[in-house]
């Protein structure tokens, strides 16, 4: 079995780090939050100076978190969180930064109070080994974006890093490896086969593109919204590739894009069509399975 055999709906929802709209993003808040509300999460992973996974999106810990209040505390100059160890990270408060940046306007607007939140506070840095058995446990697949680590003496094992926590956790069918940075989805696809890969895009889409899907062995594409067409989705669904898009949080959009044969769209107002929401996520019944041999979406 592999991620995208996890549902028997056509259209999915994925939670762009978590329902970032309304809880501080990447922590256990915002997953939590997004329970119910979508078919799975997607996470962004770092890796700390001690070389371990942690879920975290920028590799500044500047926007996030209280890391500008307490560095001096540890002696450390460099706001970068390759710079950190695992144990100091630890000691951040990566939540109430939310209370007064209220990035998404739902304080104000009243769609998320600051009475439910406070009490959360400090959220708490997850290491991706951490992150893992909070969603086996809830049954929830997840979409790991390996950022990239070019700049850091992780860029090597990244992949490799990642993929260990990934089978210590017995998680292999449960996640999606992404990344921009697509040397680290040949090293996966090359030391684990079996795992799924989406191939993340964000300007110009690769020349020759159906080819160099087939070469990179991904199961799906990931291009930004603006970059998305209804012929693109078109032609990858007919070459039997997934096709998610980020960040998508119109729902005209969402719809359309759906109605184009998208398979999936990260969104930060994560809500489930009330169809899905009525039963729990399946597994699909053994036919399915057996025509996704040929193509990973049936069309
Ligand atoms: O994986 C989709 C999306 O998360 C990629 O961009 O910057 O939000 O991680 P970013
Ligand atoms: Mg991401």
């Amino acid at each position: 079995m592999t991620f995208f055999d996890r549902f028997s709906d056509v259209h999915l929802i994925g939670a762009h780090r978590g329902f970032r709209a309304c809880r501080p993003e990447n922590t256990i808040s915002a997953f939590t939050a997004s329970l119910g509300r979508c078919h799975f999460i997607e996470i962004d992973v770092q890796i700390s100076r001690d070389g371990i996974p942690v879920v975290f999106h920028d590799s500044t810990l500047k926007r996030t978190s209280n890391a500008a209040l307490i560095a001096d505390r540890f002696g450390i100059k460099s706001m970068r969180l390759s710079t950190w160890d695992l144990s100091r990270l630890k000691e951040l408060d990566i939540g109430s930064w939310f209370l007064a940046a209220d990035p998404f306007g739902t304080l104000a607007a009243g769609t998320t109070s600051v009475a439910d939140l406070e009490p959360q506070m400090p959220q708490r840095i997850l290491t991706l080994a951490e992150l893992l058995e909070w969603a086996m446990r809830h049954m929830l697949p997840v979409n790991i974006e390996i950022k990239d680590q070019r700049h850091t003496r992780f860029d090597q094992h990244a992949a490799s890093l990642v993929l260990d926590v990934i089978h210590r956790a017995g998680a292999a069918s449960m996640v999606l490896i992404s990344s921009f940075n697509h040397d680290y989805l040949l090293q996966c696809k090359a030391m684990a086969p079996q795992i799924s890969i989406g191939v993340l895009q964000n300007e110009q889409h690769p020349p020759e593109l159906v080819q160099y899907l087939l070469a990179l062995g991904a199961a799906a594409y990931h291009p930004a919204d603006a970059i998305t067409t209804r012929e693109l989705i078109r032609t990858l669904r007919a070459a039997g590739f997934g096709i998610n898009v980020y960040t998508v949080n119109d729902k005209k959009r969402q719809r359309d894009l759906f109605n184009f044969g998208a398979t999936a769209v990260f969104t930060d107002f994560p809500e489930l069509p009330a169809s899905a929401r009525r039963r729990p996520i399946q597994i699909p019944p053994p036919s399915l399975k057996r025509r996704r041999r040929f193509f990973h979406f049936p069309l």
